[in-house]
């Protein structure tokens, strides 16, 4: 597998073309951004176990029935991935109240849902990511009704699986977004990364937070967290 030319460089990745139209290499760094780029800073190692993490829990969604973009991990950082035209919606499955749901709705954090929530924001840097509903999504055409169908079921399996998986760990599976793309036949495949970027993961027993929001909130120990959730998942597998 031949790498050549850098085709997009993203706030946490860079994706290179290959000899191979239909594959991609992603590069993970150790960039951090917050509030669409407002806070910047880097987390040391976090690219390494990014990309470990994506792949492990990739191959684990294929295995449940989920296609997946993942092709073959290349180096530490580096994956090999189908190439997909990313379906412009961020799609959020919430377990327990967080984040900006909690801001939003004025609830405190750690509310338990009898059922999980979806949403789609609209995936826009320069519009902040606005928050929109299935009509908007159809009207915008950023995706047909199929594809939305689609979306939503495999994003509920994905939560089945990372639930069971990281409750296996000692983690609690709080929220996270999952970004799907299109091949070139048009189907619809999970892509992006599941990382503790992506995801809110709490200790299950202290609730302590083991993912980004360490980052975002300045609460410190954050290379430390990232190595422990990815000890914990080395363990369970
Ligand atoms: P939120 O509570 O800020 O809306 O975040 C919900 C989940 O989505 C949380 O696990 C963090 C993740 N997320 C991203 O991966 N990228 C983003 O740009 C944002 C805002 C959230
Ligand atoms: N994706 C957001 C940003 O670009 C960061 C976040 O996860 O909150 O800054």
């Amino acid at each position: 597998m031949e790498k050549r030319e850098q085709l997009y460089e993203g706030k946490a990745k860079k994706v290179y073309a290959t000899d191979d139209p239909n594959l991609v290499i992603v590069d993970y760094k150790d960039d951090a951004t917050a509030f669409n780029g407002a806070k910047r800073g880097a987390i040391a190692g976090k690219g390494v176990i990014n990309n470990q993490m994506t792949n492990r829990l990739m191959a684990r969604m294929e295995k449940a029935g989920i296609p997946t973009h993942f092709v073959q991990e290349l180096s530490e950082r580096e994956t090999v991935v189908k190439k997909v035209s990313i379906v412009p919606l961020e799609v959020i499955i919430r377990n327990i109240s967080a984040g900006s749901f909690a801001k939003r709705y004025g609830v405190e954090e750690g509310i338990v849902f009898d059922a999980p929530t979806i949403e789609f924001s609209y995936k826009c840097d320069e519009l902040d990511d606005p928050l929109l509903n299935t009509s908007h999504a159809l009207a915008l055409k950023l995706a047909t009704p199929e594809e939305i169908e689609t979306i939503k079921k495999y994003a509920f399996a994905v939560n089945d699986q990372l639930k069971a998986f990281w409750n296996q760990c000692g983690v609690t599976l709080v929220d996270f977004k999952l970004e799907f793309g299109r091949l070139a036949d048009g189907t619809v495949v999970l892509a992006d990364e599941i990382s503790p970027d992506t995801c809110r993961l709490w200790d299950s027993k202290t609730h302590e937070k083991l993912d980004k929001d360490r980052f975002r909130r300045d609460l410190g120990g954050v290379e430390e967290a990232y190595a422990e959730v990815m000890r914990r998942m080395t363990e369970a597998l």
